[in-house]
């Protein structure tokens, strides 16, 4: 069995390095060893590793996935999204799998299109010529609007915009498996726990209301089904059960969409060969756009592939070991913290030339093949790989087309923004733009 590095520096510096600057500290020491890297971790007798080579994040997640379950920092989650897919074990989750999985089935999904053009179509009618605005907040406002017209076919109202200050609210306090350093445990109450329990209440709130308006007159979308739905056993799901899994869809089903649109229109407005490219490819669209559209959306879903390696939305996946298991040449012992990084393995010269180059054409099928299996997976893999994968190619492809054919977005501040990683990478500041008008 091989070593597994410890990078220089005592204990404490590094659990302080990490903290301070999480994604290139893990990016510096990822490159320095040979896929598995031990963070420092404030809990005694426990480890806290990095896992950053491709065969190795497919022996987690693939092939021994049932040795693992989601880490502490995940499970951390629950004060807000519950017990359901994302933070669940083994039990729950394949009965909330098995129920929410008919409502990403293909044809469902294509369904959706609808909804995805129509709500960017209302949001790039609303903007301005020259007008200022934060470019992460309209992304995060559009995606909710999708995910809960498409899901719950919940209208958009006040309450929408309630909502989303009280998810943005609670992002802004997840500390993050990488800030271990400085978050103060929930129980503590803290200005910013005491804020966050206010925001998990206000989105209590909304599902709760949702489901009761469901249960006294179904229609015809994904909670409505839910409500209806018999397990083989004959169990339906209990009210606690719906919010969390509700919950949970409205979550993962947004802030990652909206952090993708996001960097990729700041990659754009930084690259303008780019931009150019991607305009002609939008302006050629015969309106309105569509399911139809997809099949002309060639590089701009190459962008959004390309956004998606350099900026993972989801930059890392937690595990916790369950077992002692061999990991390729390394050992891993029960209640190992494992840290699955995009971030570093998407960022890696092994498998991508000139690798924190934006290169939308690099993507080519052939180029695809050649790719080793997860050197690039943004969507997780194996089974609990993101169920919404194929809803947020086509969301990200459709959004991206609607927003470039009306309009440009000039970012404030050029240089690449700094990142602080919560749930999922997010700009610090948002990212303030300039709209021009095209249309
Ligand atoms: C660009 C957009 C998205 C990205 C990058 C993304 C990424 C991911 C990743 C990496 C996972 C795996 C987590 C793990 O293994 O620990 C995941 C799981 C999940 N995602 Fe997504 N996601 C996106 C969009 C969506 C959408 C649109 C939905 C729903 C509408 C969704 C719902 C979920 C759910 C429910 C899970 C948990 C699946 C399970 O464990 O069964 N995601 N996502």
């Amino acid at each position: 069995m091989t070593e597994i590095t410890v990078p220089p520096g005592s204990w404490l510096r590094r659990l302080l390095q990490v903290s301070d600057e999480p994604l290139d500290t893990i990016l510096a020491w990822a490159q320095a060893s040979d896929g598995v890297t031990e963070l420092a971790w404030p809990v005694p007798g426990q480890r806290q590793l990095l896992v950053t080579r491709p065969d190795l994040v497919e022996e987690i997640l693939v092939r021994k996935h049932k040795r693992f379950r989601k880490d502490a920092f995940t499970r951390r989650l629950s004060n807000i999204i519950g017990d359901s897919l994302v933070t669940a074990d083994e039990e729950t989750w394949r009965r909330h799998r098995r129920l929410a999985q008919p409502a990403f089935h293909q044809r469902r999904v294509d369904a959706y299109a609808r909804v995805m053009v129509e709500e960017a179509e209302a949001c790039v009618a609303g903007l301005g010529d020259g007008e200022r605005l934060n470019l992460h907040d309209l992304m995060m406002a559009l995606t909710l609007r999708v995910v809960c017209r498409a899901l719950f076919g919940a209208q958009v109202s006040e309450t929408l915009d309630a909502l989303g200050r009280a998810i943005e609210e609670y992002l802004r306090w997840f500390p993050g498996v990488l800030r271990t350093g400085k978050s103060p445990p929930d129980w503590i109450p803290t200005p910013a726990n005491r804020r966050m329990r206010a925001a998990v209440r206000v989105f209590d709130g909304f599902l709760g209301r949702l489901i009761a308006e469901r249960r006294a007159a179904p229609s015809d979308d994904l909670l409505s089904a839910l409500i209806a739905a018999v397990d083989d056993d004959g169990a339906t799901l209990s009210d606690p059960e719906l919010r969390d899994l509700a919950a949970t869809l409205m979550l993962a089903g947004h802030e990652t969409t909206a952090v993708a649109l996001a960097m990729a229109f700041h990659l754009l407005d930084t690259h303008p060969e780019a931009r150019a490219s991607l305009e002609a490819e939008v302006d050629a669209l015969e309106a309105p756009l569509g399911l139809h559209s997809l099949a002309g959306l060639r590089f701009t879903t190459q962008v959004f592939k390309e956004t998606m390696r350099l900026y993972p939305p989801v930059f890392g996946l937690g595990r916790e070991v369950l077992e002692d298991t061999p990991l390729g040449e390394f050992s891993l012992r029960a209640g190992d913290q494992l840290w699955i990084t995009q971030w570093t393995v998407h960022r890696d010269p092994r498998w991508y030339d000139d690798p924190l180059a934006f290169r939308p054409e690099r993507w080519t099928p052939e180029m695809e093949a050649a790719l080793p299996r997860f050197a690039y997976f943004p969507f997780g893999g194996g089974p609990r790989v993101c169920i919404g994968q194929r809803f947020a190619m086509m969301e990200g492809a459709l959004l991206l087309a609607v927003l470039a054919r009306a309009a440009r977005f000039e970012m404030v501040h050029p240089e690449p923004p700094e990142l602080l990683p919560s749930v999922t990478i997010r700009p610090v500041g948002g990212l303030p733009v300039t709209v021009h008008r095209r249309s």
